[in-house]
């Protein structure tokens, strides 16, 4: 019995210790996430997931390797917090979308919705991380980065040549209202990560058509974001050059997108 208790009080502490690194986990990876993980793992999707990009209270970015490549897996959290900072118009357009009504249906539903406008920009050949793939609430996508690490958001990236972000914006956002026919909605040098001197646009599940009422209000408040941050940077740019480079006096004309 001397032996046998002892060796109890030590498994329980270990326990205890476990326990406590895996709450960390648990935040992100719940019983549910991790066969979800583990079937996209069996669809090859990709092999392991190997470090946290970036984490919040609506979920997390996780690195992830495939063969020799990596991939970008988004997890996104089911909890009733997850659509706290969601606008109203962006869950009304999903309620709309979906007959599901309980926190894990929406999410699973947002995270098609986030898969589907990246095929459609990917098709319009806006830069944003392609995307591969997605089962409930993990969306598997193209990693912006290398070896080294991801790529840092514009927001903190060294910028050289902000004239040339301009022009780099001008044309991407431009294709996103041009050719794929949808307005971001929330764009800004926070959802937006610089890579080898060019801007992969993030983050997009709220985007919505450019036919949508409002579009145009949305995209003016995109532009409005990113000219404050170029001026900051000695570009000599209002919002209403930028709208007018990006095109958006079209949109009230512009064709409705699914
Ligand atoms: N495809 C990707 N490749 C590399 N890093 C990425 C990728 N997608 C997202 N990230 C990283 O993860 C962070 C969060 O991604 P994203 O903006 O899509 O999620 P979010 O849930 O809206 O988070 P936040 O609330 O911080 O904006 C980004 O700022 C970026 O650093
Ligand atoms: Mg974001």
């Amino acid at each position: 019995m001397d032996v046998v208790l002892p060796r109890r009080r030590e498994r329980f502490d270990d326990r205890r210790k476990e326990s406590a690194q895996r709450k960390l986990l648990d935040q992100f990876f719940d019983h549910r996430t991790l066969l979800t993980i583990s079937r996209l793992i069996s669809q090859g999707q990709f092999d392991s997931v190997d470090f946290p990009v970036a984490t919040g209270k609506e979920g997390g970015v996780f690195r992830a390797t495939a063969g020799s490549e990596f991939r970008a897996i988004k997890v996104y959290r089911i909890g009733n917090t997850t659509f706290r900072n969601l606008p109203a118009y962006a869950l009304d357009e999903l309620r709309r979308e979906t007959s599901v009504r309980d926190f894990a249906g929406l999410i699973y539903a947002w995270t098609r919705r986030e898969h589907s406008i990246l095929g459609r920009l990917t098709d319009a050949k806006v830069r944003v991380p392609m995307p591969y793939g997605h089962l409930r609430n993990v969306l598997v996508m193209e990693f912006v980065g290398n070896a080294e690490g991801g790529a840092p958001r514009l927001r903190d990236a060294y910028i050289e040549d902000p004239e040339a972000v301009y022009r780099d914006l001008v044309d991407q956002v431009g294709r996103m209202v041009r050719e794929a026919h949808l307005v971001h909605g929330d764009l800004s040098p926070y959802n937006t990560l610089y890579f080898e001197g060019r801007c992969v646009l993030i983050d997009v599940a709220q985007a919505v058509s450019s036919a949508h009422p409002h579009a145009a209000e949305l995209l003016t408040r995109d532009l409005t974001h990113y000219a404050t941050f170029l001026r900051r940077l000695g570009v000599d740019v209002s919002g209403e050059e930028f709208a007018h480079a990006v095109g958006a006096d079209r949109l009230a004309s512009a064709p409705a997108g699914g």
